[in-house]
């Protein structure tokens, strides 16, 4: 089971966890991290660790060489609520990071890929409840759109030329190491922190949002699972749905209140709403599950647990 590692985008919130068990198990020098900045001091001093932005072919083609990679982690990009601030950089990050990736693959300089899609792919005229793995996907954010067209491509690489590809369609994922950037779902994450901190949060969701979600060990775990899989078992090669659970704000906030008997909640939805609406509610992952035997840990209730003792550690 050798390999050689290389992640990009490492420093954002699914890339640091991801990072870290990735060395666990393969061995610290052989997991090379990369992200734009060095800010996350933890990634930086753990492992080899590269400056790279995921929009320079040349720079990931010469770390790969260089270090001898043969598996890419592409992590790095921007989500659905920075996208609609910034659709042509959403756009650029998202689509060109992946052809200079699955380019690597086609040309043999790396042999299996690794890319995140979302839920971001359903759109309004998705079902909501249970949504398939294939239906309708008319995405109406650039992000999603952005993975849409990712998904798409990866399948026709697998497809033309033989690249293993492999990827998930995250729900909003739940931790309490990095804090998520610019998505839609980060209210989830954002909520525990302000209930240890202040005992109040403004959810920028209405109480009645239901939207799949999932704990970060459950997401990590779905990802390594999905990368040792052979082959031979996997069915989709564009994106597999993935589910743990669905819950909305008011069902998060009674969670935590059940914990914290003081904290409140208000509800001022902004423009994160009409993204969120968008979405499924719930998801159907039966061919994950059945292609290799995925199987969530974390409930609503594990989760708050967890969170709010790994939060309250970290701001005593
Ligand atoms: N968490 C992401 C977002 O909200 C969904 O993939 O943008």
């Amino acid at each position: 089971m050798s390999s050689k590692i290389l992640i990009i985008g490492a420093g954002g919130q699914i890339g640091s966890e991801l990072t870290t068990k990735l060395r666990e198990i393969y061995g610290q020098s052989n997991v090379i991290a990369s992200d734009i900045n060095t800010r996350n001091l933890e990634l930086v001093n753990s492992g080899p660790f590269e400056i790279i932005d995921a929009k320079n072919f040349n720079a990931i083609k010469d770390c790969c060489k260089n270090y001898e990679i043969d598996t890419v982690y592409l992590m790095a990009a921007l989500l659905s609520a920075t996208g609609e601030k910034y659709p042509m950089e959403a756009w650029d990050l998202n689509m060109n990071s992946l052809f200079h990736v699955l380019n690597l693959a086609k040309g043999g300089t790396i042999k299996k890929v690794y890319w995140p899609s979302s839920i971001a792919v359903f759109g309004p005229t998705t079902p909501k409840e249970f949504t398939p793995q294939h239906t309708i996907c008319e995405p109406t954010t650039v992000y999603g759109i952005t993975k849409q067209v990712g998904e798409r491509w990866c399948e026709y690489y697998h497809n033309k030329y033989g690249v293993d590809v492999r990827s998930l369609r995250y729900p909003g994922i739940i931790s309490h190491k990095t804090m998520p950037g610019g998505g839609t779902t980060d209210y989830a994450v954002e909520i525990y922190h302000e209930a240890i901190k202040h005992g109040k949060y403004e959810c920028f969701l209405s109480e009645n949002t239901s939207l799949p979600m999932m704990f970060m060990d459950d997401a990590i775990k779905a990802t390594i699972d999905l990368m040792q899989a052979s082959a031979e078992d996997l069915t989709i090669r564009s994106s597999y749905n993935l589910s743990a659970i669905s819950f909305t704000p008011k069902n998060i906030y009674e969670s935590i209140k059940s914990r914290i008997p003081e904290f409140e909640i208000t509800y001022q939805p902004d423009f994160r709403q009409a993204i969120a609406n968008s979405w499924p509610s719930s998801i159907d992952d039966t061919i994950a599950r059945h292609d290799w035997s995925w199987q969530h840990s974390f409930d609503l209730d594990a989760m708050t647990d967890t969170m709010l003792n790994e939060l309250k550690k970290k701001y005593q």
